[in-house]
């Protein structure tokens, strides 16, 4: 049954071959066509595309009060697989109140965290299992999964009030990209990427 978040309860985090929650209220699923012009090969994005709908991550969360002060908590599973040399990520996004924060804990896998500023500054930082990992206020987050079978498998909080903005994401990219290069993730620039006070003028 949903908390309302004014009392105290547990869950666990099932640790087996299959990582779980033993109790959720929401699944989220997210396909490779939900997330067009995110790859940096377009070529390849319409290619896998045309033949499949690839699953690119799962999110389980636990449904509280979207209210400050709440902690909204929940799992994400990123598939493992790339658009041509590019692993598969989440869609990534600032926070709608920008001032609010999030913790991740990786469960298994291997990957990437990507995080940048609406100035342009940025951090990559890597993820395996029992690495914890915190995204400060203001930071667009987005995780990578750069195993070659295994799901990356982290555990999330952030305050209830937070929000998602994925537009600014949608429109640009992250600065950075995470790649493969002779067979090991590398950290590349995006090309599409404009510098803040560059991206009015020419992104028209
Ligand atoms: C919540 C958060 C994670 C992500 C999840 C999916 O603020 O950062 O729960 O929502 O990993 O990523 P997005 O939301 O970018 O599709
Ligand atoms: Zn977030």
């Amino acid at each position: 049954m949903p908390q309302n978040g004014n009392l105290p309860f547990t869950y666990e985090i099932l640790q087996g071959e299959n990582i779980a929650l033993s109790a959720y209220d929401n699944h989220i699923i997210r396909r490779l066509s939900s997330m067009k012009n995110q790859f940096l090969d377009l070529a390849a994005y319409d290619t896998i595309l045309s033949k499949q709908d690839s699953l690119l991550y799962e999110v389980y969360e636990i449904r509280l009060p979207e209210e400050a002060g709440v902690l909204l908590q929940g799992i994400s599973f990123i598939h493992p697989g790339k658009v041509g040399d590019e692993y598969f990520m989440t869609k990534g996004h600032f926070h709608a109140v920008i001032e609010t924060a999030e913790v991740y804990y990786c469960l298994r896998g291997t990957g990437y965290m990507v995080m940048e500023t609406p100035e342009g500054e940025w951090a990559v930082k890597a993820l395996s299992p029992h690495k914890v990992l915190y995204v400060p206020p203001r930071w667009a987050h987005r995780s990578v999964n750069t195993g070659a079978q295994e799901d990356l498998v982290i555990f999330f909080a952030y305050p209830g009030n937070a929000g998602h903005d994925y537009g600014s994401i949608e429109k640009q990219g992250f600065r950075k990209l995470i790649v493969e290069r002779a067979g090991v993730p590398a950290i590349i620039d995006n090309p599409r990427w404009l510098p803040p006070d560059r991206r009015n003028n020419e992104a028209a």
